[in-house]
Parts: structure tokens; C-alpha cells; sequence
């Protein structure tokens, strides 16, 4: 099944989400609009905003006001991947180029923060200060989540501590913060907004350790991005680790990621070595776990058609190929 499948119920939603990123990016200055318009166009999954409005479906049908809301959450997404391709100096994003390779880093950071800006102005048009507050503290831990990974890097002695810690912050928080908002905004109970924040967690961390595996094995012309990039960055991910313990070729495994200049010219044996250890195997298994964590949390929710769609989003992140 592809995801725009399970967005069907809210198909005509994520419409306006689309028209809304358009007309919210629009800046007077030319260079500025055609940067951050280039990501918006080629666009993406687009899971953030639709977290939103599912869990904003399942105490309310009718999801007007919840549209600006999960415009944010993608733009805020949106920032990110366009500082992230600076600091990780990639030239494709989406199956185009990047901000990055088009118009360069002066151009990207600030593009990234007129986006991230743009989303905070759109967020105070609810005039509730708890939304903010959750915005505002997802997106600091984007930014410790890089930073803890930038890091790590090289280091072969990280351990699946550091490596929960750095996914958690990075990725699995702003989709825990989409469904928790979408709930919300819904005027869900307590319960009910801490088991959509519990279920976006555990999604969002299967959601990263999948991005992971995806970067050993995924087809590059299907993800749209380029693989083998963290190994060559000397990014130590969950098929790594696993293979820094088990694999018959560990001492080698150690000396060859420990080194920056190994990383980048040896790739291809690291990505040898780690996919025949039972690495790739097992980063599954773990996504598996997490999808069934977040499954879990569906049992507080109202019965809904929706839950069904939330059921079926956490079958399918251990399976996506892109
Ligand atoms: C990419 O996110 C960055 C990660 C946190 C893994 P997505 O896989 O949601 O990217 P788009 O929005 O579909 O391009
Ligand atoms: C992007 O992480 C995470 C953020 C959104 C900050 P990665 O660097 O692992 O993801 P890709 O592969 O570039 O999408
Ligand atoms: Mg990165
Ligand atoms: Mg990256």
C-alpha cells in the first residue's frame, strides 16, 4: 500500500495544507521565495501535517481550524531538512537538488529560518500559549538531536543509548508533537492527548530507524535521496552498531568507521561488512517494536474509521521503501 493511500480520509485536507504552504512561503524577496519554494514543489510525504489532522479526526469531523496548525508542523519540518542538507552536505533531496547545491549555504540557512519563522507566525494565530510552547521545545530538540549525532560521529563506542537518544530528539519528537497538537486541538481528554503523543513517539521512532536501514538498502531513485550517506559521514546508525558487536569482521568494522578519511573512501566495504552482519535484520526487528508500541496506544482512542488509519500507518512504516 503507498502512504497517499492511507491519507485518503483526509485527502481533501492535506489539499489545503498544500495551498496554504504555497501561499504562507510567499516572500517579496525573489531569491528567498524560489529557495523555499523549490522543497514545498517537489513535494515529499508530507506525514507531519497528516498526523495532525488524523488526530484531530478522531474527536472531531470537521478539520478547518486544524489546517494552519498542520501547515506549521511542515514547514517547521521543512526548515529543518533545509539546514539538515547543509550540515550534511547533500545535493539531493525529494529527487531534485537541494537548497544546498542550488543556491548554497548563505542562501539555506537563512531560507531555513525564514520557513521556521513563517511557521512560528502561523502557530500564534491560535493565541494558545501551550501550542507554542510545544513547537518551540520540538523544535530545540531537532536541533540537540543534530548536534548529538554530529557528535557521535566516528565514534565506534556509541552505543543503542546514544542512538535512541539522538533518533528520539531528531525525529520521533515532531511527529510525537503532530499527533499530540492534532489531539489537541481536538479537545481530547488528557489520556487521550498523551496516548496520541505516546503513539506519534513510538511511530516516529520506527519512522527514523526505518530512514536508517533505507539508508543501506532502499533504491536511491525510489527514496529520492542519496544512500550510503551516513556511513560515509562516519554516522553510526543502528545497523552499525549492531554490526560493531557481532560481526566476524568487528576489529576491521572499528578501525575503518573510526576514521573520517576511511569513511569516505572505503564505503562500500563498511556497507559490505555491516549488511552481511545480521545488522539490517535487526534494526527491522527493533521498528518492528516500535510499531507495535505505538499500536498499542490506539486502544485509548474512541472508535473511530480513523484508528483504522492509524493502525494501518504503523503496518506500514516498518515496510516503507521510500
Ligand atoms: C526526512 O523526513 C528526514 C527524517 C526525519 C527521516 P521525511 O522522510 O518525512 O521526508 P519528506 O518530507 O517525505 O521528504
Ligand atoms: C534529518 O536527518 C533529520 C532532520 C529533519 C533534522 P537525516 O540527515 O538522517 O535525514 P535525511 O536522510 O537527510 O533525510
Ligand atoms: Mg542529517
Ligand atoms: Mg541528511
Amino acid at each position: 500500500m503507498q502512504h497517499k493511500q492511507m491519507f485518503n480520509p483526509i485527502a481533501r485536507e492535506l489539499e489545503m495544507v498544500e495551498n496554504n504552504l504555497s501561499q504562507n512561503i510567499n516572500s517579496d524577496v525573489d531569491v528567498l521565495n524560489q529557495a523555499s519554494m523549490h522543497l514545498v514543489k517537489a513535494g515529499g510525504k508530507r506525514i507531519r501535517p497528516a498526523f495532525v489532522l488524523l488526530a484531530a479526526r478522531c474527536f472531531v469531523n470537521n478539520l478547518e481550524s486544524v489546517i494552519t496548525l498542520a501547515t506549521a508542523l511542515e514547514l517547521i519540518h521543512l526548515a529543518s531538512l533545509v539546514h539538515d542538507d547543509v550540515i550534511d552536505n547533500s545535493n539531493l533531496r525529494r529527487g531534485t537538488y537541494t537548497v544546498k547545491h542550488e543556491w548554497g549555504n548563505r542562501v539555506s540557512i537563512n531560507a531555513g529560518n525564514y520557513i521556521l519563522a513563517r511557521a512560528l507566525a502561523l502557530s500564534s494565530s491560535y493565541d494558545r500559549k501551550d501550542i507554542l510552547e510545544v513547537l518551540a521545545d520540538a523544535s530545540m530538540r531537532i536541533c540537540e538531536g543534530e548536534i548529538y549525532q554530529m557528535v557521535s560521529s566516528y565514534n565506534v563506542d556509541v552505543g543503542l543509548k546514544n542512538y535512541l537518544r539522538r533518533i528520539e530528539r531528531k525525529t520521533a519528537l515532531l511527529i510525537s508533537v503532530s499527533c499530540k497538537l492534532g489531539a489537541m486541538i481536538g479537545n481530547a481528554s488528557p489520556e487521550q492527548v498523551r496516548a496520541l503523543e505516546r503513539y506519534g513517539y513510538y511511530l516516529g521512532m520506527a519512522f527514523q530507524v526505518t530512514d536508517d536501514i533505507l539508508d543501506f538498502v532502499a533504491d536511491e531513485d525510489v527514496l529520492g535521496k542519496p544512500t550510503g550517506s551516513d556511513v560515509r559521514q562516519g554516522v553510526i546508525t543502528l545497523p552499525a552498531i549492531y554490526a560493531l558487536h557481532h560481526s566476524p569482521h568487528k576489529q576491521e568494522l572499528k578501525r575503518l568507521l573510526a576514521s573520517p578519511a576511511r569513511c569516505a573512501a572505503n564505503y562500500e566495504q563498511i556497507l559490505e561488512i555491516i549488511i552481511d552482519s545480521d545488522g539490517i535484520d535487526y534494526a527491522y526487528f527493533v521498528t518492528e517494536h516500535f510499531a507495535r508500541k505505538a499500536r498499542k496506544q490506539l486502544n485509548y482512542l474512541p472508535d473511530k474509521p480513523v484508528k483504522e488509519t492509524l493502525f494501518e500507518i504503523a503496518d506500514f512504516m516498518p515496510a516503507r521503501e521510500y
